[in-house]
Protein backbone atom coordinates (compact mmCIF):
# COMPACT_ATOMS: atom_id res chain seq x y z
CA UNK A 1 0.00 0.00 0.00
CA UNK A 2 0.92 3.64 -0.76
CA UNK A 3 -0.01 6.67 0.80
CA UNK A 4 -0.03 9.92 -1.43
CA UNK A 5 -0.56 13.87 -0.35
CA UNK A 6 -2.00 15.66 -3.00
CA UNK A 7 -1.38 18.82 -1.97
CA UNK A 8 -3.58 21.86 -2.50
CA UNK A 9 -0.87 23.19 -4.78
CA UNK A 10 -1.48 20.51 -6.98
CA UNK A 11 -5.44 20.22 -7.21
CA UNK A 12 -6.15 23.72 -6.60
CA UNK A 13 -4.69 27.08 -8.13
CA UNK A 14 -3.19 28.16 -4.88
CA UNK A 15 -3.38 31.99 -5.80
CA UNK A 16 -7.16 32.24 -6.93
CA UNK A 17 -9.95 31.69 -3.97
CA UNK A 18 -12.05 28.81 -4.48
CA UNK A 19 -10.69 27.68 -7.84
CA UNK A 20 -9.60 23.74 -8.63
CA UNK A 21 -6.90 23.01 -10.86
CA UNK A 22 -8.77 20.82 -13.45
CA UNK A 23 -6.21 20.35 -15.73
CA UNK A 24 -3.31 19.32 -12.87
CA UNK A 25 -6.28 16.72 -11.60
CA UNK A 26 -7.40 15.01 -14.87
CA UNK A 27 -3.34 14.37 -15.07
CA UNK A 28 -3.42 13.01 -11.84
CA UNK A 29 -5.96 10.75 -11.94
CA UNK A 30 -4.64 9.61 -15.00
CA UNK A 31 -1.03 8.69 -13.49
CA UNK A 32 -2.79 6.96 -10.23
CA UNK A 33 -5.07 4.68 -12.55
CA UNK A 34 -2.13 3.80 -14.72
CA UNK A 35 -0.27 3.19 -11.44
CA UNK A 36 -2.03 -0.15 -10.62
CA UNK A 37 -1.10 0.62 -7.24
CA UNK A 38 -2.85 -0.17 -3.98
CA UNK A 39 -3.76 3.82 -2.56
CA UNK A 40 -4.77 5.93 0.37
CA UNK A 41 -5.00 9.52 -0.40
CA UNK A 42 -4.90 12.41 1.18
CA UNK A 43 -5.84 16.07 -0.49
CA UNK A 44 -4.99 19.36 1.30
CA UNK A 45 -6.66 22.56 1.27
CA UNK A 46 -5.10 24.73 -0.88
CA UNK A 47 -6.77 27.56 -2.30
CA UNK A 48 -10.20 26.38 -0.32
CA UNK A 49 -9.46 25.46 3.04
CA UNK A 50 -6.36 27.61 3.33
CA UNK A 51 -8.12 30.61 1.70
CA UNK A 52 -11.20 30.57 3.93
CA UNK A 53 -9.20 29.35 7.50
CA UNK A 54 -7.28 32.68 6.71
CA UNK A 55 -10.17 34.70 6.20
CA UNK A 56 -11.67 33.68 9.76
CA UNK A 57 -8.22 33.83 10.88
CA UNK A 58 -8.11 30.44 11.65
CA UNK A 59 -4.90 28.96 11.98
CA UNK A 60 -3.18 25.80 12.95
CA UNK A 61 -2.00 27.46 16.48
CA UNK A 62 -5.21 26.70 18.65
CA UNK A 63 -8.59 25.69 19.65
CA UNK A 64 -11.30 27.13 17.08
CA UNK A 65 -14.60 28.38 18.45
CA UNK A 66 -15.89 30.70 15.47
CA UNK A 67 -18.76 28.76 14.50
CA UNK A 68 -19.14 30.83 11.28
CA UNK A 69 -15.25 30.04 10.53
CA UNK A 70 -15.48 26.57 10.98
CA UNK A 71 -18.71 25.84 9.24
CA UNK A 72 -17.80 27.65 6.08
CA UNK A 73 -13.95 26.60 5.76
CA UNK A 74 -15.14 22.95 6.17
CA UNK A 75 -18.04 23.55 3.48
CA UNK A 76 -15.44 25.00 0.81
CA UNK A 77 -13.14 21.58 1.60
CA UNK A 78 -15.85 19.53 1.06
CA UNK A 79 -16.35 21.32 -2.18
CA UNK A 80 -13.02 20.50 -3.03
CA UNK A 81 -13.38 16.92 -2.01
CA UNK A 82 -16.70 17.00 -4.21
CA UNK A 83 -14.42 18.01 -7.10
CA UNK A 84 -12.14 15.75 -6.64
CA UNK A 85 -13.74 12.67 -6.35
CA UNK A 86 -15.79 13.44 -9.33
CA UNK A 87 -13.15 13.50 -11.57
CA UNK A 88 -11.09 10.45 -10.28
CA UNK A 89 -14.01 8.48 -10.16
CA UNK A 90 -14.44 9.64 -13.77
CA UNK A 91 -11.09 8.10 -14.55
CA UNK A 92 -11.98 5.15 -13.39
CA UNK A 93 -10.50 5.15 -9.82
CA UNK A 94 -13.81 4.16 -7.29
CA UNK A 95 -13.50 6.75 -4.65
CA UNK A 96 -14.36 5.92 -0.63
CA UNK A 97 -14.37 9.92 0.96
CA UNK A 98 -14.62 10.62 4.40
CA UNK A 99 -13.67 13.25 6.89
CA UNK A 100 -10.93 12.39 9.25
CA UNK A 101 -13.52 12.29 12.07
CA UNK A 102 -14.38 9.00 11.18
CA UNK A 103 -10.80 7.84 11.73
CA UNK A 104 -9.76 9.77 15.04
CA UNK A 105 -10.88 9.70 18.72
CA UNK A 106 -9.74 12.75 21.39
CA UNK A 107 -7.42 13.76 18.11
CA UNK A 108 -5.68 10.24 18.05
CA UNK A 109 -6.06 7.88 15.33
CA UNK A 110 -8.35 5.54 16.52
CA UNK A 111 -7.27 1.74 16.30
CA UNK A 112 -10.12 1.04 14.51
CA UNK A 113 -8.83 3.01 11.56
CA UNK A 114 -6.90 0.14 10.87
CA UNK A 115 -10.25 -2.24 10.33
CA UNK A 116 -12.01 1.02 8.65
CA UNK A 117 -9.20 1.63 5.61
CA UNK A 118 -8.42 -2.29 4.91
CA UNK A 119 -11.96 -3.28 4.66
CA UNK A 120 -12.12 -0.34 2.26
CA UNK A 121 -9.18 -1.61 0.13
CA UNK A 122 -10.14 -5.01 0.18
CA UNK A 123 -12.32 -4.52 -2.49
CA UNK A 124 -10.71 -2.24 -4.31
CA UNK A 125 -12.41 1.09 -3.51
CA UNK A 126 -9.68 3.60 -2.86
CA UNK A 127 -9.72 5.45 0.46
CA UNK A 128 -9.59 9.92 0.32
CA UNK A 129 -9.76 11.91 3.44
CA UNK A 130 -8.59 15.59 3.79
CA UNK A 131 -7.20 18.13 6.16
CA UNK A 132 -9.99 19.20 8.15
CA UNK A 133 -10.96 21.36 11.19
CA UNK A 134 -11.55 18.52 14.07
CA UNK A 135 -12.77 18.03 16.89
CA UNK A 136 -8.98 17.31 18.98
CA UNK A 137 -8.61 16.63 22.65
CA UNK A 138 -10.22 19.33 23.72
CA UNK A 139 -12.14 21.22 20.98
CA UNK A 140 -11.94 21.94 16.76
CA UNK A 141 -8.76 22.53 15.63
CA UNK A 142 -6.93 22.48 12.31
CA UNK A 143 -5.85 18.78 11.43
CA UNK A 144 -3.52 19.00 8.38
CA UNK A 145 -2.99 17.07 5.68
CA UNK A 146 0.35 16.26 6.11
CA UNK A 147 -0.53 15.42 9.96
CA UNK A 148 -3.18 12.68 8.61
CA UNK A 149 -0.93 11.49 6.54
CA UNK A 150 1.99 10.85 9.03
CA UNK A 151 -0.45 9.59 11.81
CA UNK A 152 -1.71 6.84 8.57
CA UNK A 153 1.69 6.09 8.18
CA UNK A 154 2.86 5.17 11.34
CA UNK A 155 -0.50 3.22 11.61
CA UNK A 156 -0.50 1.41 8.90
CA UNK A 157 3.24 0.85 7.76
CA UNK A 158 2.43 1.75 3.77
CA UNK A 159 5.37 0.58 1.24
CA UNK A 160 6.05 4.17 0.95
CA UNK A 161 4.92 8.04 1.17
CA UNK A 162 4.20 9.99 -1.53
CA UNK A 163 3.73 14.12 -1.00
CA UNK A 164 2.91 15.48 -4.42
CA UNK A 165 2.75 19.07 -4.54
CA UNK A 166 3.96 21.85 -7.30
CA UNK A 167 7.67 21.52 -6.98
CA UNK A 168 10.62 18.82 -8.37
CA UNK A 169 11.46 18.17 -4.81
CA UNK A 170 12.73 19.86 -1.83
CA UNK A 171 15.24 22.65 -2.43
CA UNK A 172 17.94 23.71 0.09
CA UNK A 173 17.79 27.33 -0.72
CA UNK A 174 14.57 28.06 -2.43
CA UNK A 175 15.06 31.66 -2.57
CA UNK A 176 18.37 31.54 -4.28
CA UNK A 177 16.79 28.60 -6.45
CA UNK A 178 19.08 25.85 -5.75
CA UNK A 179 18.62 22.40 -7.58
CA UNK A 180 16.23 20.06 -6.04
CA UNK A 181 17.74 17.25 -3.89
CA UNK A 182 17.93 13.77 -4.75
CA UNK A 183 17.90 12.61 -1.39
CA UNK A 184 17.26 14.49 2.31
CA UNK A 185 18.13 13.24 5.81
CA UNK A 186 18.72 14.03 9.17
CA UNK A 187 22.04 15.64 8.91
CA UNK A 188 20.80 18.15 6.13
CA UNK A 189 17.70 19.71 8.18
CA UNK A 190 19.64 22.61 9.84
CA UNK A 191 21.03 23.66 6.67
CA UNK A 192 17.62 23.50 5.02
CA UNK A 193 15.66 26.53 4.20
CA UNK A 194 12.02 27.43 3.49
CA UNK A 195 10.58 30.20 1.62
CA UNK A 196 6.93 31.49 2.96
CA UNK A 197 4.24 30.36 1.68
CA UNK A 198 1.40 32.79 1.09
CA UNK A 199 -1.96 30.78 1.54
CA UNK A 200 -1.46 27.74 3.88
CA UNK A 201 -1.82 27.93 7.46
CA UNK A 202 -0.49 24.63 8.21
CA UNK A 203 3.09 25.53 8.17
CA UNK A 204 3.74 24.98 4.04
CA UNK A 205 6.86 23.16 2.97
CA UNK A 206 8.57 22.55 6.43
CA UNK A 207 5.72 21.16 8.61
CA UNK A 208 5.93 18.91 5.46
CA UNK A 209 9.53 17.82 5.79
CA UNK A 210 8.85 17.65 9.44
CA UNK A 211 6.54 15.10 9.14
CA UNK A 212 8.26 13.39 6.63
CA UNK A 213 11.52 12.80 8.69
CA UNK A 214 9.01 11.56 11.47
CA UNK A 215 7.86 8.83 8.98
CA UNK A 216 11.16 7.99 7.40
CA UNK A 217 12.20 7.42 11.67
CA UNK A 218 9.57 4.55 11.27
CA UNK A 219 11.34 3.29 8.48
CA UNK A 220 9.03 4.31 5.59
CA UNK A 221 10.73 6.26 2.80
CA UNK A 222 8.92 8.73 1.47
CA UNK A 223 9.30 11.14 -1.67
CA UNK A 224 8.48 14.61 -2.38
CA UNK A 225 7.64 15.00 -5.79
CA UNK A 226 5.59 17.29 -8.65
CA UNK A 227 2.12 16.49 -8.77
CA UNK A 228 1.66 18.75 -11.69
CA UNK A 229 4.33 16.06 -13.96
CA UNK A 230 2.73 12.84 -14.63
CA UNK A 231 6.67 10.88 -15.35
CA UNK A 232 7.94 12.26 -11.98
CA UNK A 233 5.13 10.79 -9.81
CA UNK A 234 4.70 7.72 -11.64
CA UNK A 235 8.28 7.16 -10.64
CA UNK A 236 8.23 8.46 -7.32
CA UNK A 237 5.03 5.89 -7.13
CA UNK A 238 7.01 3.18 -8.06
CA UNK A 239 9.93 3.97 -5.72
CA UNK A 240 12.32 4.97 -8.55
CA UNK A 241 14.77 6.82 -9.02
CA UNK A 242 14.49 10.67 -10.45
CA UNK A 243 10.80 10.98 -8.38
CA UNK A 244 12.29 13.97 -7.01
CA UNK A 245 13.30 14.10 -3.18
CA UNK A 246 13.31 10.95 -1.02
CA UNK A 247 14.22 10.19 2.55
CA UNK A 248 15.30 6.71 3.04
CA UNK A 249 13.65 5.07 5.63
CA UNK A 250 15.86 4.62 8.90
CA UNK A 251 15.46 2.80 12.29
CA UNK A 252 13.99 0.09 11.11
CA UNK A 253 13.17 -1.46 14.19
CA UNK A 254 11.23 1.21 15.40
N1 LIG B 1 13.02 24.29 0.69
C1 LIG B 1 11.97 24.19 -0.14
N2 LIG B 1 12.01 23.31 -1.17
C2 LIG B 1 10.96 23.20 -2.01
N3 LIG B 1 9.81 23.94 -1.92
C3 LIG B 1 9.71 24.82 -0.91
C4 LIG B 1 10.78 24.99 0.02
N4 LIG B 1 10.41 25.95 0.90
C5 LIG B 1 9.19 26.34 0.56
N5 LIG B 1 8.73 25.68 -0.55
C6 LIG B 1 7.42 25.91 -1.15
O1 LIG B 1 6.51 24.95 -0.68
C7 LIG B 1 5.40 24.93 -1.56
C8 LIG B 1 4.59 23.69 -1.35
O2 LIG B 1 4.03 23.71 -0.05
P1 LIG B 1 2.50 24.05 0.15
O3 LIG B 1 2.15 23.83 1.58
O4 LIG B 1 2.14 25.32 -0.51
O5 LIG B 1 1.83 22.90 -0.77
P2 LIG B 1 0.80 21.77 -0.44
O6 LIG B 1 1.09 21.13 0.84
O7 LIG B 1 0.81 20.98 -1.68
O8 LIG B 1 -0.55 22.57 -0.33
P3 LIG B 1 -1.70 22.34 0.78
O9 LIG B 1 -1.11 22.76 2.10
O10 LIG B 1 -2.78 23.25 0.34
O11 LIG B 1 -2.04 20.90 0.72
C9 LIG B 1 6.05 25.04 -2.93
O12 LIG B 1 5.21 25.74 -3.80
C10 LIG B 1 7.36 25.78 -2.66
O13 LIG B 1 7.34 27.08 -3.18
MG1 LIG C 1 0.77 22.63 2.78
Amino acid sequence: MIIVKLGGSVITKKAIPLTINRKAITQLATTLKESRLPLIIVHGAGSFGHYNAGRFRIDSGGEISNPEGIATTRESMLRLNLSLTKILQEFGLNIYSFPPIALYRDGKLEHHANKVIKEIMRINLIPLTYGDVMLGQKGFRILSGDVIVRDLALLLRPERIIFASDVDGISQEPRKKTPILNELDQGMMPKLSFSKVRNDVTGGMENKVLEAMRIAGHGIDVFFTNGLKGDQLMKALRGEKDGGTVIRGFNHEN
